[in-house]
């Protein structure tokens, strides 16, 4: 059985089929999905599929796209939205400066103020980085006090990055992007993550692995991704599943 550890369920794409694609995961060997909010009605939403399914977990966060729309009643929402039993995170937070959705500085200023809710309420958090690599690992650093937990979703940085990562007690996740003919640096790093730091997640509906390419995404596609970093690591398709799983449950405290 596989764990997505990172989808949004709640997108419109999954309007149509929604319930019945979640009924049926069992079947297509997926035991559970961590649905990440990205903005305060998406991170309700995916509390509300949580609450329905046993095998879904919630995250609830701003993603830097919306933090334009965010404020300080956001985050006590966030803070009172916490003591949920199946909130496990704090995402997905960070920078996107490629699209520039929401002004860099507002982008900043929600970015730290989450990392610092996060400590706050001791919980991890799933960090969206686009075109900002520097800037947010520096803030990731400045607030890691050792009690930041945190993972690096669909990651897409250098393999030297990724180490500074691991070095700060980060973990590393990898999506559809490194089933890909030319993502030659995502395949490097799926080579050199410690195996007890390593996540897989698809992201659905984005970035669909081969050989779906092309298609909505959906949780149980995580298959490939796990095919395609056990043949890197030259490891067995079901040791990496193990191992990634065990990792998600702890990383996300899910028993
Ligand atoms: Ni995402």
């Amino acid at each position: 059985m596989l764990i997505d550890s990172h989808a949004h369920l709640d997108d419109k794409r999954f309007n149509r089929d929604r319930d019945a694609l979640i009924k049926k995961l069992k079947d297509d060997g997926v035991e559970y999905v961590i649905n990440n909010g990205a903005d305060l009605q998406t991170s309700l939403a995916s509390i509300k599929l949580a609450e329905k399914y046993d095998n879904i977990y919630a995250t609830i966060g701003v993603h830097p796209h919306d933090t334009k729309d965010m404020d300080e009643t956001t985050i006590e929402a966030f803070r009172q939205l916490s003591s949920h039993e199946k909130v496990v995170a704090i995402g997905e937070i960070g920078l996107d400066f490629h699209y520039d959705n929401s002004p860099r500085d507002v982008q900043r200023k929600w970015f730290r103020e989450q990392l610092k809710l996060a400590k706050e309420l001791d919980l991890p958090v799933t960090i969206h980085s686009r075109e900002a690599s520097q800037e947010v690992f520096d803030m990731i650093k400045e607030e890691q006090d050792g009690s930041l937990r945190g993972v690096m979703h669909c990651y897409s940085d250098s393999v030297e990055l990724a180490k500074e990562y691991l070095k700060i007690g980060f973990y590393i996740s990898l999506a559809g992007p490194v089933t890909f003919k030319n993502s030659r640096v995502a395949k490097e790093v799926a080579k050199i993550v410690p195996i007890d730091k390593l996540l897989i997640e698809t992201d659905s509906p984005y970035l669909t692995p081969e050989p779906n390419r092309g298609k909505r995404n959906e949780p149980s596609y995580v298959r490939y991704v796990a095919a395609e970093v056990a043949e890197l690591r030259d490891m067995s398709y079901d040791d990496l599943v193990s191992a990634t799983n065990k990792n998600a449950k702890e990383f996300y405290g899910i028993k």
